[in-house]
Formats: C-alpha cells, structure tokens, sequence
C-alpha cells in the first residue's frame, strides 16, 4: 500500500479502494500520527444542550421526525437554557453547542436572546445545531455572538439523501453550509455510515466504500472546521425500522480516513458510536477522533431527545458524564483539554456579513 499522508490529493477512486481493501490498521497509524501531530494527545472537550425535539421535518431514519406521535415532546425556555449553559460553565465546560429539532416555535429574536444571554453569562464559545434556515438568520444568530454551527449533510449521494429526508433539499443544504460560511461561522458537518440504501444492488461493500468516499470528499471540498461521522441506528418508530445498523468498523474506517484527507479539522467521537459499542468513543478516539461531547441537557429532558434507541447517557447525571469521558480519554491514552476548542483552520472574517448575505436587510 502506498504511504498515507494528509497532504495528498485523493481521488474518489483511491479513498473507495482504501477504505474497501485497506488493513484497518494501516489506516489507524496513520490517521493517528495526523490526529497527534495537530491536537497530540489531547481531547477537547464539549457540552452539548438539547433544548427542544420538537421538529417540521420527517428524515426517514430520526426518531424525532414530525409523523413519530410516541415522542413526548419538550421545549425548554430561554431561562433553562441559560442556566444550564451556566451550569455547564461552572463545571468548567467552555463551549456549548445548543442543539434542537427544527423548530419553528423559536422566533429568531428568542434564538438570539438566547445566544446572546448564554455568552453574556457563561462566556462560552456557542455553536448552534438548529437545522436549516434563511441566511439572512443565520447573520443575525452571528451577530448575536454564535461562533460555530453544526449542519450535517448525511450524505453526498443527492438519490439517497432525497429518499431519506423527502422534505428538504440536498441543494438547498449545501447553500446553508456555504451561507454559514460566508458569514464567518466555524462549520461543522458530517454524515451517517451504514445508511439504507447505501449499499444498493449486490455490490454491498464497495458501494458503500464509494458513497463514504463521496462523503469525505464533500468534506473537504466544504473546507469543514468540524466533522462527525457516526453510524446509522435504525429506529423502531420510524420507516426504517428493521433496517440494519451501520458497523463500528466501518464508521471507524471513515474517521480514520475522515483524519487523513482532512487534516486538522475537529472530528468528535459520536454518541453514536459510543450507543452501539460500549468502547465506540474510545475506539473512536484512537481512530484519529480530536473531540468528546457531554450530555448537558436536563436529566428530565433527556429520555425524550431519543434520535436513535439505546442513546448513552440518558440516566446520568452531567457530573457523572464529567468523570466518564475523562476515564474515556485516559483509556485511549489521552488527556482532556478544557479550553474553547476554536478551529485550526485559517479564520475567515465576518466583518462583510450583510455584504456576502443579500437577503439580509439591514
Ligand atoms: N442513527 C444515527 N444518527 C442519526 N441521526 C439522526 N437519526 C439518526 C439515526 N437513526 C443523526 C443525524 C443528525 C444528528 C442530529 O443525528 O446525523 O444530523
Ligand atoms: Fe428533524 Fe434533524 Fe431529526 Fe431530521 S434529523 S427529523 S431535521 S431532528
Ligand atoms: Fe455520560 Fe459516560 S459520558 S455516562
């Protein structure tokens, strides 16, 4: 096998084959020389809050999609989601990505009284993952402070992307992660490994290595900050129930492989492998993954955000989760890094916002 390296042109062709022949180890140490040379063996450390499951859109695979009437739905005020940004502060977190369904119930004034009041009194780093809106929201949310914002793609493959999520666009989204970027955000994305429809036809495996290759790279055709690939978990409320999950190992692939085209960007060690391997995230973390996340939300909301069955961390308290990951990190050799985590990429200004946002008035 040719040497890996990060600095390489890979052609779709060639990431397929990797992915598809490769000895899983040979694409660990080299993912793992990349992850140590930028971040080296240090994991940063996030607080995720999720603030509302309730949701407009109907994606084939999430357990919150709005046709799934067994959820017991919660939106949490702008005062709870402040105070648990404080709480999560005082436990030394410093950024907080603040996640939610789509929901419309949020006025964009709200959203931004809540970004800024979460950074006036927990002087974090915030990152929004709140779904699809107009670009002209997206500029006030920046202005009202939000530094960073989460926006998966789930898949390169428009065909499967328009099957999976039927009430949206797979162009409409790609323009929202450019927007995001025009206007100065650091941008995360991701997708799913294991996905229905991935693997169509017989050729199970190199379809899925080369529908994962078009996923990484879009990646890094989208110059992204961050970066999460977990797998597919199918859902008993949903159309895909029965499905088949996507495999640890395949999802470790991706990571690793995710490390090695896209150098320095942060790649967080999911949930959601950690909800179908007990040492996902571990493994995970010594697949090239740079991030942990803990569960912020309100141990009486938690139960309730089930995107997937068997979500980790749902009975546990955020002081408990604190000590987990830190004994996750230890196990992969690591230790935590409690600071904002900006991006290693190159920043780029946000001074033109309105400029590059025409639809933004004023
Ligand atoms: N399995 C794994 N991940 C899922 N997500 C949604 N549904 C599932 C599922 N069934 C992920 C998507 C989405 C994020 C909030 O959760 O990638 O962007
Ligand atoms: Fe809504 Fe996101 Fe779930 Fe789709 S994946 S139904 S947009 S919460
Ligand atoms: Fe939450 Fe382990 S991180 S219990």
């Amino acid at each position: 096998m040719k040497e890996l390296k990060a600095d390489q042109n890979y052609w779709r062709e060639e990431i397929t084959s990797l992915l598809k022949e490769t000895d899983p180890s040979d694409l660990q140490a080299a993912a793992m020389r990349e992850r140590r040379f930028w971040f080296k063996d240090e994991i940063l450390l996030r607080a995720i809050i999720e603030f509302s499951n309730y949701c407009r859109r109907n994606c084939l695979y999430c357990g919150l999609r709005k046709d799934n009437s067994r959820v017991s739905r919660y939106r949490m005020s702008r005062e709870e989601i402040v105070s648990s940004a404080v709480y999560a502060r005082s436990l030394g977190y410093k950024t907080m990505v603040l996640q939610s369904g789509e929901d419309d119930a949020y006025a964009i004034d709200d959203l931004c009284r809540i970004v800024r009041e979460v950074k006036e009194n927990a002087d974090c780093a915030v990152t929004l993952s709140i779904g699809e809106r107009s670009c002209e929201d997206y500029l006030r949310l920046k202005e009202a402070g939000a530094d960073r914002y989460l926006l998966k793609f789930e898949t390169s493959d428009p065909r499967l992307f328009r099957k999976l999520k039927p009430d949206s666009s797979y162009e409409a989204r790609l323009q929202c992660l450019k927007d995001l970027k025009k206007l100065g955000y650091q941008v995360g994305s991701g997708a799913m490994v294991g996905l229905p429809g991935q693997d169509w036809r017989n050729w199970r495996i190199l379809l899925i290595c080369w529908s994962i290759a078009g996923d990484i790279m879009l990646m890094e055709e989208l110059e992204l900050d961050m970066i999460g690939i977990g797998p597919f978990i199918a859902h008993s409320q949903t159309p895909l129930s029965g499905t088949k999950n996507g495999s640890v190992e395949a999802t470790l692939k991706t990571i690793a492989m995710t490390r090695i085209v896209t150098g320095n960007t942060h790649l967080p060690a999911t949930t959601a492998i950690g909800s179908i391997d007990a040492q996902g995230r571990q493994k995970a973390l010594l697949h090239g993954a740079n991030v942990i996340m803990s569960n912020l939300t309100p141990q009486q909301y938690r139960a309730k955000y089930e995107i997937y069955p068997n979500k980790i961390c749902v009975d546990e308290d955020p002081v408990k989760c604190a000590g987990c990951v830190k004994e996750i990190a230890a196990a992969a050799g690591c230790t935590l890094n409690w600071g904002d985590g900006h991006s290693l990429k190159g920043r780029r200004g946000s001074e033109e916002c309105a400029e590059k946002c025409p639809d933004a008035a004023g």
